[in-house]
């Protein structure tokens, strides 16, 4: 059997898209492993979820460099030595620079149907909009905020007594089994990206 694709995760926050990739690949069957989660801050229970799986785990923080480039290069080295397959942005709230997407291939999961609601403020903006329907998008990651090429979209719908906690956290579990699949075929099968057009099954993982 060929080698579990290496993922690398990026993380902000709670953490609970990467807790699922890492709960999937528990399975070997799952194709890919969590070889380190990075952050962009400390005290996250992000990074707590990765410590209790024995995962490694590192912390660039904006703030420690002089300028963003010094931040942009610094978080490329670190990631560069995990050898990543797949760069896994979950919930990690910072753009990353063209120099890390050039190296790593990266998708990004975001809580809204792509192109609508880009952005920090993707459920509330929803919510504010009147959308009956939103949902969550992963992409792999351009130049853009929330831009590039779509892998996979899962729709939601907006209940009547609906704020943005319970929108999200509706979403958020919807997001979580889309994450989990797309990867999971992503690292078995491989993927091509033309243009806008993904395709998972295309090789190159
Ligand atoms: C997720 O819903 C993710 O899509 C969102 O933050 C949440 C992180 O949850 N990301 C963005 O809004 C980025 N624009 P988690 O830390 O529990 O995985």
């Amino acid at each position: 059997m060929s080698q579990p694709a290496r993922l690398v995760v990026l993380v902000s926050g709670s953490g609970t898209n990467l807790q699922a990739l890492l709960d999937a690949s528990a399975d070997p069957a799952y194709g890919a492993r969590v070889v380190a989660v990075g952050a962009d801050r400390e005290d996250i229970e992000g990074l707590a979820r990765a410590e209790r799986a024995g995962v490694p785990t590192f912390v660039r923080k904006l703030s420690d460099f002089e300028t963003r480039e010094g931040w942009d290069a610094a978080l490329t080295t670190v990631v560069e030595r995990f050898e990543p397959d797949l760069v896994v942005s979950a919930g990690f709230m910072k753009l990353l620079s063209q120099e890390f997407l050039d190296r790593f291939l990266t998708l990004n999961t975001h809580p809204a149907l792509c192109p609508a609601f880009p952005g920090m403020h993707g459920p509330r903006d929803a919510l504010d909009y009147g959308v009956r329907v939103t949902g969550a998008t992963l992409f792999v990651v351009d130049a853009g905020v929330d831009t590039g090429p779509i892998v996979a979209q899962v729709p939601v719908e907006v209940a009547e007594d609906d704020d943005v906690a319970s929108l999200h956290e509706r979403i958020k579990t919807a997001e979580r089994a889309m994450l989990v699949d797309a990867v999971g075929r992503i690292a078995r099968e491989g993927i091509a990206v033309e243009g806008r057009r993904v395709r998972i099954g295309g090789g190159r993982r």
